[in-house]
């Protein structure tokens, strides 16, 4: 059985979209817990303004009557509040009437570390709108809510998957010297998923390794520049005798510098993936850019900003990791209703009795 996402949706068009296909029938979803993870994401100190238009919420058009999945794809919509001071800038259609609101002049100064100057490049667009609505990471709410569902899934099966960022008080600080700087900063977030039992996850093939697939997907997010799983890059300078998670009679660990998967698969400790942040692009004192439309020297685009999004990334990157860890639990437990998914399950707890 195999779970599928795909989305669209521009930063300031009408609205975020996600399909979900491959969940198992009869998955209950609680509407407030799904709107409960938007608003986290949202959250967060150093965010701009605009999470104060936004008010995200999830929409669900397809694949859920009653509060229950039915077994089908499961659409579902974030609406873009912001998109009515957008509504000519950002119209799908050839826009009718006189240009009103924002977005109505060309971006031809692209922002260093954005998708600007390469997506430009790459797509052929005069206007670097064309290119950064979509790299945005304002996407990230539909994946958010699509994690959200994998959540629910996960927890039919005893799994909980958190997310966190690191030295909060001294991030926050750094925020404060930034912003009064009309500078960015990035940081590092921290995913931990328990209840994962040994086996999701396959050496057979290097796209199934569960730890090559939760650095994707962790990289996958914008401005993501590092990944690491349990000790990461600091096991380099250890010795293997330092290094590895003894193995204790009940198959237990007393140390987990494994970050809970070995070869790719689960090991059954807890996981541990780690993902760093780099200081966001766009700059209140901006950086050196080329005016694309006359080749002359310029600043690069100023534009609504963060100041940092790590505290929103932790709740981004847990989506992204409960994501992959119900793909590979439908993998492992298959079943067209959440009843056989989760007797599935439990038949495979008791075949190696696991505590
Ligand atoms: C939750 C979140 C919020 C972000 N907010 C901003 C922002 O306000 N301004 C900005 O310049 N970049 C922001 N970014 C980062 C850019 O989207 C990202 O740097 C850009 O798309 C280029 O991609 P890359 O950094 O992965 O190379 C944010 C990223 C995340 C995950």
């Amino acid at each position: 059985m195999k779970l599928t996402l795909a989305s669209a949706g521009e930063s300031h068009g009408p609205a975020l979209v996600a399909v979900v296909g491959g969940l198992p029938a009869g998955l209950e979803l609680d509407r407030e817990a799904i709107d409960a993870d938007l608003r986290r994401r949202q959250q967060g100190y150093g965010r701009s303004p605009r999470q104060q238009i936004e008010r995200d919420q999830v929409e669900v058009l397809a694949g859920l009557r009653h509060g229950r999945t039915l077994g089908t794809p499961l659409a579902l919509v974030v609406r873009n509040a912001d998109h009515e001071n957008w509504a000519w800038g950002m119209s799908p259609w050839p826009p009718a009437g006189e240009p009103s609101g924002k977005g109505t002049k060309p971006v031809t100064l692209p922002r260093p570390g954005h998708a600007d100057l390469a997506g430009a490049l790459k797509y052929g667009h005069d206007d670097v709108r064309n290119a950064l609505e979509r790299a945005s990471a304002r996407h990230t709410a539909v994946h958010v809510a699509a994690g959200a569902v994998a959540k629910a899934l996960l927890a039919a099966v005893g799994i909980s998957v958190h997310g966190s960022a690191a030295d909060e008080d001294a991030l926050r600080a750094a925020i404060d010297v930034a912003r009064a700087e009309r500078d960015t900063v990035g940081g590092i977030v921290e995913v931990r998923a328990d209840g994962v039992p040994p086996g999701l996850g396959s050496y057979a093939s290097k796209d199934e390794r569960l730890d090559a697939r939760l650095a994707a997907a962790l990289m996958g997010i914008q401005a993501v520049k590092g990944v690491e799983i349990g000790d990461g890059f600091a096991l380099a300078s250890l010795r293997g005798s330092e290094a590895h998670d003894e193995i204790r009679p009940d198959r237990r660990r007393d140390t987990n510098r494994a970050g809970g998967i070995e070869a790719g698969v689960s090991n059954g400790e807890q996981i541990v993936a780690r993902a760093a942040m780099k200081p966001l692009p766009t700059l209140m004192k901006p950086l050196a850019s080329v005016d694309l439309a006359t080749g002359e020297a310029g600043e690069a685009l100023v534009e609504r900003s963060d100041v940092a999004a790590v505290e929103a990334l932790a709740v981004v990157a847990e989506a992204a990791v409960a994501w992959e860890l119900a793909v590979a639990a439908r993998e492992k437990f298959g079943g067209d209703s959440l009843v056989d998914f989760a007797a599935a399950h439990r038949a495979y707890i008791e075949r190696i009795q696991w505590a």
